[in-house]
C-alpha cells in the first residue's frame, strides 16, 4: 500500500475521511452532508467518534466518513481514525483520502502517529485460515497537514515494531517454542544490525542458572537462553538491560491451571516478545545508546521430571528459593535472567517486562501495565514513554511488610508472597540490588479477547514502543 501526502481532490479517491474538531467549520465540499448528519443526531462531535455517509460528485459516489476529536492527537482520536479505516476496508475502498484540516497536533506527533495507525491496524492474525481477508486498499493520501517525513518513518519502524511482537505471540504454543522464539530472535536481530547470542542446555547448566532449569525441567523442549546486543553508543560503559519473561505455554505445571485461564496461556512469552521486538527497533533507529535484552525461554509444562511444590533451587545468584506453587514459574525463570544481565552483561539500568500475574488484571484491568520501581527518577522516564504511545501504566508500591512474607524457614527466599503483584516483583526485586529498575507486568494488556480498533483480537504488542521510545529519551 502507498501512502503519499498530497492535495488529493475527490476525482482521486473513492473514500473520504474527515477529521473534525468540535465547533470547527469542515471544507466547502461535505459542509451540507456534515450539517445533515449533525442535525439528524447521528454525530455529536466527540472524540473518537465515527459517522459514515455517501456522497455524490460529478457522477461518482465516494464514501465520506467523519472521525471527532481532531482537537487534540490522543489515543480516542487515534482509535477512531483507525475505526474509519478499518470501516472502509470494510467497504472495500481503494484509494482513501484523509482530510487533516482540523487537526490540532500540539506535541508534534501526529506525523508519528499517521506512521504507526496503519501498520498497526493492517496486522491480522490469519495465517491458519485457509480463506485470507485481502485488504482492496491501494493507496492512501494525507491533506493539510504539515508532516515531519522524519517522525513519520519512525511511526513506521515503530508500528512495525509493535506487529513483529504480536505476530510472535499469536503463534500458538505447538508452533513457537524456545527454539523457534530464538530463531525468530536471531533472524530477525542479525537482520538489523543486533548481535544475537543464543545459549543451550549445557551452559545454562553452566552458568548456574537452577531456577531458570526447574520451570524447564519437565519440558519436552529444550529450554533456550536468548541474549540480544545492540551497541550504539560503544564509549559508554552504560548498558540499558532488557529482561522478559519467554515462557511459550504456561500450563501451571503439576500447580496445574484450569482449562479455561490456560488456553490463552501462549501468551506467556508477551515480555520476551515485547523486549526482543524493541531492541531491534532500537537498532532499526540507531539509536546512540547500548542495550541488551536477555530472555530464559522454556515452557511451563508437566511430566514425570516437572519440578515440584516444595522443591528447593539455586539460583544463579546462589540464593536458595522454595518454589511454593509451580505456577509462579515466570518470576523463577526471570530472576537467573536478571542475574544474568546484571552480572554478564553488566546492565547499568534495568527494565523487565512479564505477563507475571492475574493479580494485576485484578487490580488494574485488561488494558493497563502495572508496575513498581525502585528508582523515582527511571520510573518517570518510563511512565511518560508510556503516555507518549498512549499505553496505560500505574506504579504500584512496595511495601517492607511483604518482603518478610518472601521469607521461607527451610530456603533463603520462597516464590510467592502476598499480595500477588507486588509479592512477584518482590521477588524480583529480591535479585536487583541497588541498579534502577522498572518492573513491567502486561498480563492484563499484552493479549486482548476482543479486537480493539488499533489491534485485532489476541496479541496488542504492549510495551514494545514504550520501551523503544525509554532507549531514546535515556
Ligand atoms: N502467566 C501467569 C500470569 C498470567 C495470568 C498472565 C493471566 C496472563 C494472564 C503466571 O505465571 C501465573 O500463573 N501467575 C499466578 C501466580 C500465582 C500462582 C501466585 C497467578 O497470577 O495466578
Ligand atoms: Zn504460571
Ligand atoms: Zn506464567
Amino acid at each position: 500500500m502507498e501512502k503519499k501526502f498530497y492535495d488529493w481532490s475527490w476525482s482521486d479517491v473513492d473514500a473520504v475521511v474527515y477529521a473534525v474538531a468540535k465547533d470547527e467549520p469542515v471544507c466547502e465540499g461535505v459542509k451540507e452532508i456534515y450539517a445533515a448528519l449533525k442535525e439528524k443526531g447521528m454525530f455529536e462531535e466527540k472524540a473518537g467518534e465515527m459517522v459514515a455517509s455517501m456522497y455524490q460528485r460529478d457522477g461518482k459516489i465516494c464514501d465520506v466518513v467523519f472521525v471527532g476529536g481532531a482537537e487534540k492527537v490522543d489515543k480516542k482520536f487515534i482509535n477512531g481514525l483507525a475505526k474509519a479505516y478499518k470501516y472502509l476496508k470494510g467497504r472495500k475502498a481503494v484509494k482513501i483520502g484523509f482530510n487533516f484540516k482540523n487537526v490540532v497536533d500540539e506535541d508534534k506527533k501526529f506525523s508519528r502517529v499517521l506512521g504507526e495507525l496503519f501498520t498497526m491496524t493492517d496486522y491480522i492474525f490469519d495465517d491458519y485460515k485457509t480463506e485470507k481477508k485481502e485488504s482492496t486498499v491501494k493507496e492512501i493520501y494525507f491533506k493539510n497537514y504539515d508532516y515531519d517525513e522524519k517522525l513519520y518513518k519512525e511511526g513506521e519502524v515503530l508500528g512495525e515494531q509493535n506487529v513483529f511482537a504480536r505476530k510472535l505471540v499469536n503463534e500458538p504454543a505447538n508452533v513457537m517454542n524456545p527454539a523457534k522464539l530464538a530463531k525468530y530472535a536471531k533472524e530477525e536481530g542479525e537482520k538489523y544490525g543486533v548481535e544475537v547470542d543464543i545459549k543451550d542446555r549445557p551452559e545454562i547448566e553452566k552458568y548456574g542458572m537452577g531456577s531458570y532449569l526447574a520451570v524447564a525441567s519437565a519440558s519436552a523442549n529444550d529450554p533456550k537462553l536468548i541474549i540480544m546486543r545492540y551497541k550504539g553508543n560503544p564509549s559508554s560503559k552504560d548498558v540499558l538491560g532488557f529482561v522478559g519473561k519467554g515462557i511459550t505455554f504456561d500450563s501451571g505445571g503439576l500447580s496445574l491451571k484450569p482449562s479455561d485461564g490456560m488456553k490463552t496461556m501462549k501468551c506467556d512469552m508477551g515480555g520476551a516478545a515485547a523486549v526482543i521486538s524493541a531492541i531491534i527497533g532500537v537498532a532499526r533507529l540507531g539509536l546512540p545508546i547500548n542495550v541488551t535484552a536477555v530472555v530464559a525461554s522454556t515452557d511451563n509444562m508437566v511430566s514425570g521430571t516437572s519440578d515440584r511444590p516444595g522443591d528447593i533451587v539455586y539460583s544463579m545468584a546462589g540464593k536458595s528459593i522454595f518454589i511454593d506453587n509451580t505456577d509462579a514459574e515466570g518470576r523463577l525463570t526471570l530472576v537467573d535472567a536478571v542475574t544474568f544481565v546484571l552480572q554478564e552483561e553488566k546492565a547499568t539500568k534495568l527494565v523487565d517486562v512479564a505477563t507475571l500475574t492475574g493479580a494485576a488484571i485484578r487490580a488494574l484491568g485488561n488494558t493497563v501495565t502495572a508496575s513498581v520501581s525502585n528508582n523515582d527518577e527511571l520510573f518517570g522516564k518510563v511512565e511518560n514513554c508510556f503516555h507518549d504511545m498512549n499505553e496505560n501504566i500505574w506504579r504500584m508500591p512496595l511495601f517492607d511488610d511483604y518482603r518478610e512474607d518472601l521469607k521461607h524457614s527451610w530456603a533463603d527466599i520462597k516464590n510467592i508472597a502476598a499480595p500477588g503483584m507486588q509479592g512477584a516483583a518482590l521477588f524480583i526485586e529480591a535479585f536487583v540490588g541497588d541498579t534502577p529498575w522498572v518492573h513491567l507486568d502486561i498480563a492484563g494488556p499484552a493479549f486482548a479477547d476482543k479486537a480493539a480498533n488499533i489491534h485485532g483480537d489476541g496479541a496488542t504488542g504492549a510495551a514494545v514502543r514504550p520501551l523503544i521510545e525509554l532507549a531514546k529519551k535515556l
